[in-house]
């Protein structure tokens, strides 16, 4: 049987990663929540930078990356999805981290990924393309609510802030920006509540398959 590819794509803290991890629940795919790889890739390259980001030093934390670094603690926070925001505008640090991707697409469970290019770069070829927004407001919201558990002390306006700097560099780049493939399908979660989201995408690929 053909192996079934979901791309999700989307602006930070959209619920991407809660409807990837249901689709995958639901249907038995293996997932890939791609910003994990640019998150690690941040954090290694902070740490071998002493604190500053220096692409070369980037470029080698991508393509010395290992599984593992995936689960490091950590990786959830505000300064580390900056970094990986940093160095995921480097060319070289995108390719590094391309073969993992698509050979993780090929999976004969079929594969979700979710990050900000797999509709238009890592699988162009997916069977169900989603794009997933929702205003910046709820946005923010959704994304305090969850840091504030670890940092009670973080504001909502310094994670609007956090959130819209990062939007905009992520959409500016040059190499493989956020933006919906063409033959993607928007699905705005701004009023939608997680259940409702989860099913829109699911009757997109039960359609699909
Ligand atoms: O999805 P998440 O917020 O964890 O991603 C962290 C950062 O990694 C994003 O802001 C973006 O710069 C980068 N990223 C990317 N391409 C992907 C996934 C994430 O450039 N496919």
């Amino acid at each position: 049987p053909k192996r079934f590819v979901v791309a999700i794509d989307g602006p930070a803290a959209a619920g991407k990663g809660t409807i990837s991890r249901a689709l995958a629940a639901r249907y038995g795919f293996a997932h890939l929540d791609t910003g994990l790889l640019y998150r690690a890739t941040g954090l290694k390259a902070l740490r071998d930078g002493h604190g500053t980001i220096d692409a070369p030093v980037a470029i080698a934390a991508a393509r010395a990356l290992r599984p593992e670094d995936l689960t490091a603690d950590g990786l959830r926070t505000g300064p580390v999805g900056e970094a990986a925001s940093v160095v995921a505008a480097i060319p070289e640090v995108r390719q590094a981290l391309l073969d993992f991707q698509r050979a993780f697409a090929a999976q004969p469970s079929g594969a979700v990924l979710d990050g900000r290019d797999i509709g238009t770069v890592i699988c162009p070829d997916a069977d169900v393309k989603l794009f997933v927004t929702a205003s910046d407001a709820v946005r923010a919201r959704r994304r305090h609510a969850e840091l504030a558990k670890s940092n009670p002390a973080i504001t909502l306006e310094e994670v609007a802030g956090d959130l819209a700097r990062r939007d905009a560099r992520d959409a500016q780049r040059t190499d493989a920006p956020l933006k919906p493939a063409d033959d993607a399908l928007l699905l705005d979660t701004t009023e939608l509540t997680i259940d409702a989201a989860i099913a829109e995408a699911a009757a997109l690929i039960t359609r699909k398959r």
